[in-house]
């Protein structure tokens, strides 16, 4: 089979998804795959039209790889592809559609509030800022509402911090997902379906070095830690596992994701976000799941091309 695998692109993500895309291509070839990693520019559509792969894997992380745009491209060409389809993917990326649906579907996910931009200037800054204190306290998790690996997401404290928090934020969206910060253990649960149904593989329970889990902690060895399988009582792993897979199949999400959750002090699992084309670098976190499960990743990869083309 000719595998063509996306990455790189114009995302803020760009150089994360190139270390994803060539270990994908690595762990394909492994398998006697033949693949290749395209950069998504401007040459990919003549390049599918040309000479059609039998299957491609995006490895594409930030929009247009993970807001269904590209796939839809995909289904254009009539080119299989492994993962969420493209209306999934639009909902599942965007954070707090994702978190509407979960809620729709009685999933716990930390409250929030989705904050356009203009809303700052129609109702001034400060007014805006003091709602969302007194409507969901403190402290408060800032992220962009489209975007990954942490660019542009703070924890804020107190009320004085969240204006800074918010300018970071908009540096990467037009649109702040402002949410209850949960204290408690952050995991990551990754699930793949090989065909037979989803299945969760072994949590990993994420320790940064600093006690933030940045982009710098998330991509340099050594500034994170990782427990694999996650310290957490069984009754409680299990709960993580089944709401992470609830999370999954509430969002219609297909062949593999990784569900980030945060466990609180009270052993309750709350979904933060779904992954829709999960980091797959040397640090990311389904690839430590998949070892820890005692798989290779190759073979992973290898059956869900199958399953695409099939
Ligand atoms: N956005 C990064 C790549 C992840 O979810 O792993």
């Amino acid at each position: 089979l000719r595998v063509l695998v996306l990455a790189g692109g114009l995302s803020y993500e760009r150089d994360v998804s190139l270390r994803s895309g060539r270990r994908i291509v690595d762990a394909l070839r492994s398998t006697g795959m033949t693949a290749e990693l395209h950069d998504a520019d401007v040459s990919l559509l003549p390049a599918l039209q040309a000479d059609p792969p039998d299957a491609v894997v995006i490895a594409l992380h930030g929009a247009t790889g993970e807001d269904g745009s590209l796939r839809g491209v995909l289904d254009l060409c009539g080119v299989p592809y492994v993962g969420a389809d493209a209306r999934t993917a639009r909902i599942a990326w965007d954070k707090p559609s994702a978190k509407a649906r979960l809620r729709e579907e009685g999933i716990p996910t930390p409250d929030w509030v989705a904050l356009p931009h203009d809303r700052f200037s129609e109702l001034g800054a400060v007014a805006v800022l003091d709602r969302i204190v007194d409507r969901l306290g403190l402290p408060l998790m800032v992220k962009p509402a489209q975007g990954g690996s942490g660019l542009g997401a703070a924890a804020v404290q107190d009320a004085a911090a969240l204006p800074a928090a918010m300018v970071g934020c908009f540096a990467y969206d037009s649109t702040a997902l402002v949410e209850r910060y949960i204290p408690g253990t952050s995991v990551a649960v990754s699930i793949i379906d090989l065909g037979t149904g989803p299945e969760t593989l072994p949590i990993v329970e994420i320790v940064p070095r600093d006690g933030v889990y940045d982009y710098a902690a998330r991509y340099t060895a050594g500034l994170t830690t990782w427990h694999v399988p996650a310290r957490l009582a069984p009754a409680v792993a299990e709960r993580v596992s089944s709401t992470a897979l609830a999370a999954y199949q509430a969002l219609g999400l297909r062949d593999l994701s990784r569900i980030d959750v945060i466990v609180s002090e009270d052993g309750e699992p709350f979904v933060l976000e779904c992954s829709v084309s999960p980091g797959m670098t040397e640090t990311s976190l389904l690839p430590l799941a998949v070892q820890a499960a005692g798989v290779d990743l190759g073979a992973v990869l290898g059956a869900l091309v199958e399953r695409a083309t099939g």
